[in-house]
């Protein structure tokens, strides 16, 4: 079985996305083996354990990074987590994080990168007066939103779009874009070259 560890830090809806693939066996061989939030009302938490998935909160507040850092990636090692996946984690990762998981570490940002990194990329994304924005999942590096695109979804934006209006409708692609991204990874039938992310010739 391959391994699932879910890091959230509010609603989880891209959690519960994952989870339905899993059940329904749009990712194929795999499980979720804890979702972690870094606050503890994280109304996700609930959602997840409503499911019988172990979630656990692991509180950021009062501790250096690094501290709470190695805690989430001992938890994570004691479970044998194949792959992280960030789900609205609204936290950035030290490279000491990123090197004890090297290329299996995603995240989900809701517009189609290299454009709009960051925080509001929606808001950003209206305002730069974009006619498609979308979604894009990848790898985690170093760099900000940065790292190889593994699958990216495109939607309209329309002229009375306000952020919400974009997000909600980015946001149903992005269920879909998770799901996809991690079929993919856990099926292994992938290389990495350079920054591109490419099917493995049959
Ligand atoms: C999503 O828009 C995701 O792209 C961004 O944060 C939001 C999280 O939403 N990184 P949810 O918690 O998965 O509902």
């Amino acid at each position: 079985m391959f391994r699932l560890g879910i890091l959230i830090s509010g609603r989880g809806s891209n959690m519960l996305a994952l989870a339905d693939a899993v059940v329904e066996g749009r990712i194929p061989n795999a499980e979720i083996a804890v979702v972690i939030s870094d606050h503890e009302d994280a109304p996700g938490l609930e959602r997840a354990m409503e499911r019988g998935i172990e979630a656990v909160a692991i509180e950021r507040r009062g501790r250096t990074r690094e501290e709470h850092e190695r805690e989430i990636i001992a938890q994570l090692k004691s479970r044998a987590v194949d792959l992280v996946c960030l789900a609205g984690y609204m936290r950035l990762l030290s490279p000491c994080f990123i090197e004890a998981f090297r290329n299996r570490i995603l995240n989900i940002h809701p517009s189609l990168l290299p454009a709009f990194p960051g925080l509001e990329a929606q808001r950003q994304a209206i305002e730069h007066g974009v006619k498609f924005s979308g979604c894009t999942v990848h790898f985690v590096d170093e760099m900000l939103d940065g790292g190889p695109i593994i699958v990216q979804r495109v939607v309209p934006v329309l002229d009375t779009d306000t952020p919400d209006a974009l997000s909600a409708r980015i946001l149903v692609e992005e269920h879909k874009a998770y799901a996809e991204a991690v079929a993919l990874v856990a099926s292994g039938e992938f290389e990495i070259e350079g920054r591109r992310v490419r099917l493995r010739p049959a």
